[in-house]
């Protein structure tokens, strides 16, 4: 038992999961030191920013957890050799990006990032090390990793040097971006997959200090590092069945949040995930079931790789029916029309804006030749533009060629719009005064409001015509 008395932990990769995932551990283990290493500098230097705005990534309360316990008990280095060669438990949390090129392309995840880390590890871990696995992985990746450590294992005792031996656990992370401190304090469940049950337990006892016994689970490795991939794949084939819902409901005078109302009553069905949208966006939900129709494919189950990539298939096409509906409602072109877009993460609460379907949105709106002015409170401007390929002009000019603007408020987006698009589900685009914001915008005006989250009635008294997701108010048509 004492081999695996935890002191220090070290965790790779200081990301969306690393860097809060650490910061709740911190709270709630306050007599281990906790070392959260990148090679990327300048996110480690913000991680160090004594100005928490300047957090590489924003979520609620986290900056609370950083003041409070950063140079305490928690560290952010480039430090990457000292951090590991001091750890009992290693946590990686580093990035699994569908691969872009070369064998599975576009489809299976790209482990270079993970190999690395693990190399890394066999290279400086000293005593034993326990290695976590947080990062979402392909069902049996471990196996990799094993093969990397225990080699490195064998050189090393055979020299004598290190006494380096391994254990390899699956813990994968379930937060979500944007509630990501709250999921952390009080998760459904802490999942624990391994065959080495004093390590299960050395990780279960952290857990324990905040997390009731009852919530951790503990599985074999296979199937951990499998759930995840299957929690992702029913959490996104959820929105699926809801957005592909949503057209039906334009289509008939159905609304589609009575609609999920009445079958989330259902306790069998339940009533979260189930609000409509422009489809789903973020790091996650797509590569992961990419990755799983990649490994389906890879064990010869061509039928369920093909059930789903439907998943997939269903949220590019909600994608494709918006722009394609703004651009006929406005007449079957926006060319040279200033549409005002709020929100540009892929949801609420988070600057993050990785496959955001924002962007598949405006860039198909640009390419019509629209002039968006984007507002989004947390999203920066040099973010924006990175994403639409595009650098954003400084002066309002009549074009008719694709432009974007960055504004910093709802009213300036919306002076000489032709229409506003609401494309994430911020708070402030909740309760806005129609009647103010109409005044600065061309006639007829529009609100295509992709969240459902307008009252739209308030909207039509005040002289807009309204289109909202997977509800029939398109009476204009
Ligand atoms: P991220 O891109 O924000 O962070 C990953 C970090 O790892 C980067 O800062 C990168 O520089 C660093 N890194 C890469 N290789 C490294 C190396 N060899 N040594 C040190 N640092 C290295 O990614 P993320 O969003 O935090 O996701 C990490 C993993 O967690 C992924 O597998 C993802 O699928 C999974 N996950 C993400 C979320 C989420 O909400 N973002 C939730 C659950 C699980
Ligand atoms: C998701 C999962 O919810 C987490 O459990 C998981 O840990 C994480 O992926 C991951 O592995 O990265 P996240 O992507 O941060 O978390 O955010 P979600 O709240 O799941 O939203 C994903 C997308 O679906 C967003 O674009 C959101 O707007 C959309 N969504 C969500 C809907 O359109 N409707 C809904 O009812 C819910």
């Amino acid at each position: 038992m004492n081999k695996y008395k935890i002191k220090n932990i070290c965790c790779i990769g200081a990301g969306y999961v690393g860097g809060p995932t650490m910061a709740v551990f911190a709270e709630h283990c306050k007599d281990i030191k906790i070392t959260v290493s990148d090679i990327n500098q300048s996110r480690i230097n913000d991680w160090n920013n004594p100005d928490t705005n300047y957090l590489p990534i924003y979520e609620p309360d986290l900056d609370n957890l950083i003041l409070k316990y950063r140079n305490k008990n928690l560290f952010f280095t480039t430090n990457i050799k000292d951090s590991i060669a001091e750890a009992e438990m290693i946590f990686l949390s580093v990035n699994t990006p569908t691969k872009e090129k070369g064998v599975g392309a576009g489809k299976a995840s790209d482990l270079k990032w993970v190999e690395a880390s693990a190399r890394q590890i066999a290279e400086y871990a000293v005593g034993h090390t326990i290695v976590v696995e947080k990062s979402t992985l392909p069902v049996r990746t471990a196996k990799t990793i094993e093969k990397i450590l225990f080699d490195s294992q064998k050189k090393e005792n055979n020299n004598n040097k290190k006494n380096q031996t391994f254990s390899v656990l699956s813990n994968p992370e379930f937060l979500s971006e944007g509630s990501a401190i709250n999921d952390l304090q009080n998760p459904d469940r802490v999942l624990i997959g391994g065959s080495d049950h004093i390590a299960i337990e050395a990780l279960s006892d952290l857990y324990k200090n905040w997390v009731p016994n009852e919530k951790i689970i503990r599985t074999n490795i296979w199937s951990s590092e499998l759930s995840k991939l299957t929690a992702n794949a029913f959490l996104a084939q959820r929105i699926s069945s809801i957005n592909s819902i949503s057209a039906i409901c334009e289509a008939t005078e159905a609304d589609v949040r009575q609609v999920a109302n009445a079958i989330g009553l259902d306790k069998r069905i339940g009533k979260e995930f189930l609000s409509a949208g422009p489809g789903f966006g973020g790091s996650c939900f797509q590569k992961d079931i990419l990755n799983l129709v990649y490994l389906c494919e890879f064990y010869n189950l061509k039928e369920v790789a093909e059930y789903w990539e439907q998943v997939i298939s269903l949220n590019n096409w909600q994608k494709d029916r918006i722009s394609k509906l703004i651009v006929n409602t406005l007449f079957g072109t926006v060319s040279g029309k200033r549409i005002a877009v709020l929100g540009f993460s892929f949801k609420a609460n988070t600057n993050d804006t990785r496959n955001s379907p924002s962007i598949k949105i405006c860039k198909d709106l640009i390419e019509d030749g629209a002039l968006l002015s984007i507002y989004d409170p947390k999203v920066s401007q040099s973010q924006i533009e990175k994403d639409l390929g595009i650098k954003c002009s400084d002066q309002f000019l009549e074009s008719n060629s694709g432009t974007i603007y960055y504004e910093r408020s709802i009213e300036k987006t919306a002076e000489d719009a032709h229409a506003i698009l609401i494309l994430t589900e911020w708070k402030e685009f909740f309760n806005i005064n129609w009647d103010l914001l109409i005044e600065k915008m061309k006639r007829p005006a529009w609100i295509f409001d992709t969240r459902s989250i307008i009252k739209t009635n308030d909207a039509k008294k005040s002289g807009f015509n309204v289109w909202q997701i997977g509800n029939y108010c398109n009476s204009y048509l």
